[in-house]
């Protein structure tokens, strides 16, 4: 496993994109600390020393355009497993596409962003709470970490080897076209039977109940009358218990 460290990066996951023809496939670049982190739907991400962030490219040559959400839901399959793994927890689940969940609180997030040039790349980065023990107000019902609730630090570098080979592992699997993953996503689905709205325009006011996530990734939704649909990448978030 390769990694280039540093102690400071405004984001790891721009640092590979600014490099993005001399930094080579599966090379992890980490960083101590963010001073601009990017998050999803154009978030930024705030953590600190205690945690873990890093970002990686892949080469998705193998892998079909409309199959690329698969390699997101893929990472937070391989992210819930390493975690389950290190803590010795079954219960680290995925809210799809790619929250980490352990007690109803986000311990890691993932972020994928598609680079077209003349090989495409997938820049996958990806934070994890790992011995944070302070968390600010405004996120203290919404996030926690493996410190908080496991009660114990945990050793990061261990952390990023079970994920680098759980990734080599099912990455492989899947651009041979196993797309098996699927079904160990529906098991440790977070927001399985729950009733949930989601956050755009078009689907305000409305709640669905969520079934499953199908083969090409997309989440599978009952609405209140009774109707079928999916859905690829809203926000959504739970109806009663906003996390
Ligand atoms: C999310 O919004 O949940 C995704 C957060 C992803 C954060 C990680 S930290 C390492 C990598 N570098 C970034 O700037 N973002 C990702």
């Amino acid at each position: 496993m390769k990694k280039i460290e540093f102690e400071s990066l405004p984001s790891t996951s721009l640092y590979i994109k600014e490099n993005i023809t001399s930094i080579k496939n599966n090379v992890y670049v980490i960083a101590k600390e963010q001073t601009n982190g990017r998050g999803r739907t154009g978030n930024s991400w705030v953590s600190s020393k205690e945690n873990l962030m890093f970002s990686f490219k892949i080469n998705p040559d193998k892998i079909a355009v409309n199959d690329y959400p698969l390699i997101t839901l893929l990472t937070g399959l391989v992210v819930r497993n390493t975690l389950a793994y290190i803590s010795d927890c079954e219960e680290i689940l995925i809210k799809w596409p790619n929250d980490i969940i352990c007690n109803d609180k986000k311990i890691c997030g993932i972020i994928a962003e598609v680079v077209f040039n003349d090989t495409n790349s997938i820049i996958i980065g990806i934070g994890i709470n790992v011995n944070q023990v302070d968390i600010c107000d405004e996120l203290k019902n919404k996030a926690s970490s493996l410190r908080l609730i496991f009660k114990k630090d945990f050793d990061k570098d261990a952390i990023l080897e079970k994920f680098d080979e759980e990734f080599k592992l099912l990455y492989r699997r899947l651009e041979e076209k196993d797309k098996s993953f699927i079904d160990q996503l529906n098991k440790y689905n977070y927001l399985k039977e729950k009733e949930i709205v989601i956050n755009n325009e078009e689907y305000q006011n409305k709640s669905f109940v969520c079934l499953n996530i199908n083969k090409n990734g997309n989440l599978v939704l009952r609405d209140e009358k009774n109707n079928l649909f999916e859905i690829n990448s809203n926000e959504v978030s739970l109806k009663n218990n906003y996390k």
